[in-house]
């Protein structure tokens, strides 16, 4: 949430602006209420900000015509005072000297405005950011690294904060607690930004920042210290995306690229962990030993929001393939009870960004009770993989759309494997059925891209009737159960539909109330045991005027008695089913989004890294 960049460079440039709004750009995912930058010229800050998309102020600094040697920029996700040009960051003192940008919460904001208020300080904002900014004025007394530390002693909660000052304009600093904070060195320049994507343009060379630290960048260097003052010394970690990979490439939104980039992600995911010969599964980043695994009596997975839902197809496959009972549980209510746990217990965290502030809390929580710990992620060095004792990362590549796609699918590919892997050190799964599992996984892939091909333009017929209710039924058993989950989320987040997942056999149970014509039930009824339970539960729908459209098994005819619109994909065991079976449901969301006019790759009210509570 909130993204924020800082650069510093040796030579004044006239490509400060660029630098800046080209960071935010690839950035905007984090927040996109307002944004804002703050340049340092020797007359002073030039800050320019503008409430809604980053476009209004691209728009805006389009004749800002500067050279300058340092600069920051921030888009913004509004937690403390509505979305407003004066609520946009950068936030500065009284007399404009001090410029801050911030991400997270300083829960003891209006204690200290309280405090400053009485030492004279006025306020042109709701923000509890501009209260960094006025600390800061308080305590500098003409060097700005220590007033920082001060201010840092004062604050409590969660912050990223990049700080420069007019009178200081050879160095920013930087600090984090909580909220993700990563140092960039570059040529010539130096950058501090929130996310990777953010710098990639410049560099790949990057050091993340820990809690309670902060950081003095200078155009050479990156020192980085404990808030109390203790160097910290910390290697420079090289990351290997690219920048295409935070490309459009072409397609219209980010969503659409990303969901023709899972098989590739899906492939990525399995590569090097399966052997040649499907004879065993290579996870040693795991960092648990075979005893260790054989010793695990019950494992519990947290999660937020597309990543629970891929913890719930783990469910359905660890029981299936290792016997080990498998609990899955939305991080922010986890992390609030009072878990059972214990050293028997693996506590796995699944998260693209690394960074979900509820995952993260919970995973912490875990370690400190002692249970063995592992993180499936996307983002290297991210908070989480440095907290849990071993991280799967999911390789899906960056992920820019605010509605996870390729991510879901990497991580269903990581469940896959590290089910296969307990089963088999477990002794649950023999050597004849690995490879009868190895050989059904090399093939989803290219079976996916098959379905992409096939299904994208029924799909888009299908998505001109749905586009025009404002509620909706999704529908599933089993291991699909899941996917109807996903696929509700898909549309309500994107097209603002309401969408429900419900178990089918759960239908009697409630919300057969609600069907009518005003309520179409979109249903995922492929081959599985459970096929002619959900063709009964659609018999009932049908009975009650309600409208279905279903995803069926290519051959499938019989399907017709029961839906009015069907989409088939290809045959593929039930096992693998939910990897086939998301890609109809996210096109869907797509195309309805698309048709109702909607920005898809940034919808309204959502963040892609949700990272406070
Ligand atoms: C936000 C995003 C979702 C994502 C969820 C969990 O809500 O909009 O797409 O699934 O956070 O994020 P994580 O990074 O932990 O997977």
């Amino acid at each position: 949430m909130c993204g924020i960049i800082g650069y510093i460079g040796h030579e004044p440039t006239a490509e400060i602006v660029d630098i800046l709004l080209d960071g935010l750009q690839r950035l905007e995912y984090r927040g996109y209420d307002s944004a804002g930058i703050a340049i340092m010229t020797e007359q002073g800050l030039e800050i320019q900000r503008e409430v809604g998309k980053l476009s209004n102020l691209v728009r805006k600094t389009a004749n800002l015509d500067i050279s300058s040697r340092a600069g920051l920029g921030h888009t913004r996700w509004a937690t403390h005072g509505r979305p407003t040009e004066y609520n946009a960051h950068p936030h500065t003192d009284g007399q404009r000297q001090i410029v801050v940008v911030h991400n997270g919460i300083i829960e003891n904001y209006l204690d200290l405005k309280q405090e400053l208020k009485a030492e004279g300080h006025s306020f042109v904002s709701e923000t509890d950011t501009e209260i960094i900014a006025h600390l800061i004025e308080y305590y500098y007394q003409g060097d700005l690294k220590a007033a920082v530390q001060q201010t840092l002693k004062r604050l409590e909660g969660a912050y990223s904060i990049v700080v420069m000052h007019a009178k200081e304009p050879n160095y920013l600093v930087a600090a984090k607690t909580s909220s993700p904070l990563l140092l960039g060195q570059g040529q010539g320049a130096n950058f501090i930004a929130s996310d990777i994507p953010a710098i990639l343009r410049h560099t790949r060379d990057i050091i993340y920042l820990e809690d309670g630290e902060m950081a003095v960048v200078t155009p050479d260097k990156l020192e980085i210290f404990r808030i109390d003052g203790t160097p910290v010394e910390r290697p420079i970690q090289h990351i290997d995306w690219n920048l295409v990979a935070a490309e459009k490439m072409g397609f219209d939104h980010f969503m659409l690229k990303e969901i023709h980039e899972q098989p590739t992600a899906f492939a990525q995911t399995l590569a090097g962990r399966l052997s040649e010969n499907s004879q065993r599964i290579f996870l040693d980043e795991l960092n648990l030993s075979d005893e260790k695994l054989q010793s695990i009596q019950r494992i519990v997975i947290v999660a937020c929001g597309t990543a629970y839902y891929s913890g719930m197809v783990g469910r359905y496959l660890i029981e299936q393939l290792a016997r080990v009972p498998v609990e899955v549980e939305l991080a922010s209510e986890f992390r609030y009870r009072d878990p059972i746990l214990d050293e028997k217990t693996l506590v796995i965290a699944i998260s693209q960004s690394g960074e979900t502030a509820d995952t993260l809390t919970a995973i912490k929580l875990a370690k400190q009770q002692g249970s063995p710990t592992l993180g499936i992620i996307n983002v290297k060095g991210s908070a989480i993989t440095r907290v849990t004792d071993g991280t799967l990362y999911i390789h899906a590549g960056p992920e820019i759309a605010v509605a996870s796609t390729k991510a879901f699918m990497a991580m269903l590919a990581a469940v896959y494997l590290l089910a296969l892997h307990l089963g088999q050190v477990r002794g649950h799964v023999d050597q004849s059925a690995l490879s009868d599992h190895a050989r059904e996984l090399r093939r989803l892939p290219r079976l996916m891209e098959e379905t992409l091909s096939k299904v994208e333009g029924r799909v888009q017929e299908v998505a001109t009737r749905l586009l025009r209710y404002h509620h909706s039924l999704y529908l599933a058993r089993g291991i699909n159960f899941p996917i109807a989950l996903e696929g509700a989320l898909k549309l309500k987040e994107i097209s603002y539909i309401h969408a429900e997942g419900y178990a089918a056999g759960e239908l009697k149970h409630g919300p057969i109330a609600l069907i009518d014509p005003l309520m179409p039930v979109i249903a995922v009824m492929t081959e599985s045991a459970a096929y002619e339970k959900v063709f009964s539960n659609l018999q009932e729908v049908r009975a009650r005027e309600g409208l279905v459209f279903a995803v069926a098994t290519e051959g499938d005819e019989r399907v017709n008695e029961v839906a009015d619109e069907v989409i088939h994909v290809p045959a593929v065991p039930e096992l693998f089913s939910p990897v086939i079976n998301v890609l109809p449901l996210q096109l869907l969301a797509y195309y309805v989004a698309l048709r109702r006019g909607y920005d898809v790759d940034q919808p309204r009210n959502l963040a892609k890294s949700v990272t406070v509570e």
